[in-house]
């Protein structure tokens, strides 16, 4: 994700936020900027790539002088990677400077509003609104021009800002985006993360949602979004750096599982508007969806059990044919598909080989191409003919959980709105999915909270030869993603099975002690998995079952369950992968393994 970094005080300000800056490239960007103050003009530096150029460029931040600056790297969102999306962003006067983490949800609302008061915009991110909004609000006071668009912004924000008014200040405020800040000798420094300050400080300030601070070189003083001053006091922090990366928890995988709430909440908020869906980005008129004959999912992976789970959804909820591929087989047959099925491609990264190789076979035969992609301006963003994407940020560890998490929130999306607009649901149906989309950040957070039982659990099996897991539906899908999440990272031989499919071959590897884990979420296929339970465990499988709340009756089927909280039946996977992939992380840390870097795999798979 973006980094931000922030500097007032009594040395140069450039080389200390380039070194700053420096400290959280791990997290992934794809441009630099940053923006300095030397008490007459506020100079600014921004280069797509690599921080060295940027570094290059100012001769390690010497040729920008100043004691007060903000920098920053971007993973874009809005608008491509480039030069001109990178940020700093100025007002129209260079007189306000702005870097930002996070999203706004309403800045195409605001922008048109801006541009009709006559504001140019010169970039397509959304952190030039903000740039603009305060120029708008500002009249000499810099705390009440930022509690004015606080009011005004809808979704998350870290901001850095610098007003040509005020040379000896520094503002900095969050909303669902962190941001700290500590003393430097003779200064201060914000950061988005705790790496970036470690080496001037370990006590710093968390800022809390809606806080604002208006820095000096000695000063630091906290506001709430009424204006009032608030005391705060520091936090030590004793994690080295290698744990301050990963945010103090392990490994990436935990810490990017732990970002699943915040990963769904920002896939999905900003296509919620009061009781609709809406995607902009979706490109297509009502009468467009009606005229879609069958949908073509393409994938690999995870992204192709994304896949799996959207079938069930979309021919569930809004009655279209679905068909599910594995990019690497659907490149090679020939594919049936025409003007009239609309082809989806799913990829986190955006570069997968044979996933591109497909959108160009389907864009090649006439088909509209939808990409949900989580990097922007990757070759499948390009190269699709429309773009959804999952805002998961950037996925360092190379199991996936918070962009499968996302890919599922998108594919939802997709489903309520061509359900809604092809007749097939109701408006109160409707209602119903969105106020369910809207518990899942809180019920992810509850499952991931429940880690301990899951440890536990897992720490008994680390010896396991062979686990497989079964399910039916939506639950058969799960049972893929769960299987994969505990092979790729444990090294653990691992089978998904359609729990009908068993007694067709699979049944006869199941000996005493075999782990069985059982998906069932789904109502009307409880007795039938209860059959299938029972046939494993009478041949010796120990059985874990993950299901919905109350069902009680599958406490004689299995020797352990986890419970998830309730959901409609579309959205469960959202909450049953969560055990599962703890499951996995749990086994292969039991083991020894690596991790956030599993053998012979690669993160992005850019070779066929
Ligand atoms: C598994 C995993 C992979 C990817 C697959 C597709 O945890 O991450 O299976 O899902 O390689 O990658 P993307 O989504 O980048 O196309």
């Amino acid at each position: 994700m973006c980094g931000i970094v922030g500097y007032i005080g009594k040395q140069q300000a450039a080389p200390i936020l380039l070194d700053g800056l420096e400290k959280l490239e791990y997290r992934g960007y794809d441009s630099a900027g940053i923006a300095v103050y030397d008490g007459e003009q506020i100079g600014m530096k921004k280069a797509k790539g690599r921080l060295k150029v940027l570094s290059e460029l100012t001769h390690g931040g010497e040729t920008l002088p100043g004691t007060i600056g903000i920098g920053h790297t971007r993973w874009a969102t809005h608008g491509e990677p480039s030069d001109v999306n990178a940020h700093p962003h100025f007002n129209k006067e260079q007189s306000i400077v702005v870097v930002h983490n996070g999203i706004i949800e309403n800045y195409l609302k605001l922008k048109k509003k801006l541009q009709a008061k006559g504001y140019e915009f010169v970039s397509d991110t959304d952190t030039e609104v903000i740039a603009h909004l305060l120029d708008y609000y500002y009249k000499g006071n810099p705390l009440q021009a930022i509690t004015k668009i606080m009011h005004r912004m809808e979704g998350s924000y870290a901001l850095g800002i610098l007003f040509q008014d005020h040379p000896d200040q520094l503002y900095a405020v969050r909303k669902d985006s962190p941001l700290i800040i500590g003393h430097t000798e003779g200064g201060c420094i914000i950061a988005s993360d705790v790496p970036a300050v470690l080496k001037y400080t370990r006590d710093v300030y968390f800022i809390e949602n809606e806080e604002i601070v208006c820095m000096t070189a000695d000063t630091m003083e906290f506001y709430n979004v009424d204006e009032e001053p608030i005391e705060k006091s520091p936090t030590h922090i004793d994690w080295d750096v290698d744990a301050a990366e990963k945010g103090g928890y392990e490994h990436f995988m935990l810490k990017e599982m732990y970002e699943q709430p915040k990963a769904i909440a920002d896939t999905f908020s900003p296509r919620i508007r009061g009781q609709e869906i809406v995607i902009e980005e979706l490109d297509m008129s009502e009468e467009e969806i009606r005229a879609v004959k069958k949908i073509m999912i393409v994938a690999c992976g995870s992204a192709y059990h994304a896949g799996v789970t959207a079938k069930y959804v979309i021919e569930g909820m809004a009655r279209i044919p679905v068909e599910v591929d594995l990019a690497s087989e659907f490149r090679y047959r020939d594919p049936l598909i025409d003007r009239d099925t609309l082809l989806i491609v799913i990829s986190q990264s955006g570069e997968t080989a044979d996933t591109l190789a497909a959108l160009r076979e389907a864009k090649e035969k006439g088909s509209k191409v939808l990409g949900i992609v989580n990097v922007v301006g990757s070759s499948i963003a390009r190269e699709a003919d429309t773009v959804m994407y999952t805002w998961a940020g950037p996925e360092i560890a190379v199991a996936t959980t918070k962009a499968y998490s996302s890919q599922l929130i998108a594919l939802y999306l997709l489903a309520m709105k061509f359900a809604e607009v092809r007749g097939v649901i109701g408006k109160e149906e409707l209602h119903g999915y969105i106020e369910d989309l809207k518990k899942l950040p809180d019920q992810v957070e509850m499952l991931l909270n429940n880690k301990n039982r899951i440890q536990k659990f897992a720490n008994r099996y680390l010896a396991a030869k062979d686990v497989f897991f079964i399910g039916r539906g939506i639950d058969y899908a799960i049972s893929l993603e769960g299987s994969l999440k505990l092979k790729e990272i444990s090294y653990i031989h691992s089978e998904a099975y359609a729990a009908g499919e068993l007694k067709h071959g699979t049944i006869s590897l199941i000996e005493e002690g075999t782990l069985v884990a059982a998906v069932l979420t789904q109502e009307d296929l409880y007795k039938k998995m209860i059959s299938n339970m029972v046939e494993v465990r009478t041949r010796g499988a120990f059985v874990l079952a993950v299901t919905n709340e109350g069902n009680r009756e599958v406490e004689r089927a299995a020797d352990y369950v986890i419970y998830i909280p309730q959901t409609n039946r579309y959205f469960t996977n959202s909450l049953a992968i969560i055990p599962l992939q703890l499951f996995g992380y749990y086994i292969s840390v039991g083991r020894g393994c690596d991790v956030d870097k599993p053998r012979n795999l690669a993160k992005s798979v850019t070779v066929e």
